[in-house]
């Protein structure tokens, strides 16, 4: 199963001060090194994170495919087309959201997903859309002709966190959802169920499968047994770990879990 890793946590850590260190340039041979298939980035349209230079030089430079994250804004399509990374990943982007909270309303912005698509398509750059796992949003995703679909795992990634951790502890836990293990556990098979339906669903319809938010060293294997993801996008527990083991070390571990 094919590794994404998305390395905008270190321009995270180098903007809160706003200083030029860590540079996420630095990272892209360690990726390549300890078997990342390709480099992910989110160009965001108010540069909190990855800064427009950060975007040319990694496109430019890297040896890995370089999988652009960005929204479907036209400015947004104009750099993206500039850079020509191999592929796009367009995604929903609000100001005031720490992280990309879901998937793109891909039946509610047909005529400027349209638009984005066929731009980057004119300029051969794959094109991926970062959706919720529904039947709904696969389906207009085929009918938007792109190459890829992402699944947004967060809701996985949450009821993951509120089964197995300390359920005080978590800021996802929902309030409503004071809910026993049992039922926990229930949700759990049916989101991984549902994400299995779909992923087969997408392949038929010709879509090609990719997977990411949320994922971690302890919640990642089921998605890997998930024979139709064909690509993982994991960033920010990649990032959290190597701040202990290294970016390399942290990698090859979660490269391990990857293997089928
Ligand atoms: N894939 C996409 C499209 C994303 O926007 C993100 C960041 O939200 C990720 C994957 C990686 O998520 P995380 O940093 O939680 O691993």
């Amino acid at each position: 199963m094919y590794l994404g890793v998305n390395i905008d946590h270190i321009a995270v850590l180098r903007e809160a001060r706003k200083v030029a260190d860590p540079d996420p340039l630095d990272a892209l041979s360690i990726c390549k090194r300890a078997g990342a298939d390709q480099i992910t980035i989110h160009l965001r349209e108010d540069r909190r994170h990855m800064q427009d230079s950060d975007a040319e030089n990694i496109i430019a430079l890297s040896t890995l495919p370089v999988n652009l994250e960005c929204a479907t804004e036209p400015s947004m399509i104009d750099i993206a087309c500039k850079l020509r990374p191999h592929r796009v990943t367009l995604v929903p982007e609000k100001r005031e959201e720490v992280t990309t909270e879901g998937g793109l309303s891909v039946e509610g912005e047909q005529p400027k997903l349209k638009e984005a698509i066929k731009r980057l398509q004119a300029e051969e750059i794959e094109v991926s859309l970062f959706i919720d796992p529904t039947l709904t949003a696969v389906k207009a995703s085929e009918d938007l002709d792109v190459e890829w679909i992402e699944f947004h795992t967060g809701k996985y990634a949450n009821i993951y966190a509120m089964l197995y951790s300390n359920l005080s502890k978590t800021h996802h836990s929902i309030p409503e959802l004071e809910l026993s293990r049992k039922i926990l556990k229930q949700m759990l098979q049916d989101e991984l169920c549902n994400l299995r339906l779909l992923s087969c669903d997408a392949m038929e319809f010709g879509l090609r499968v990719a997977a990411g938010h949320g994922l971690n060293m302890q919640n990642v294997s089921d998605i890997v047994e998930i024979e139709t993801i064909e690509e993982l996008n994991i960033g920010q527990s990649i990032i959290a770990r190597s701040v202990y083991v290294g970016l390399e070390q942290a990698i090859l571990d979660i490269k391990s879990k990857l293997i089928r």
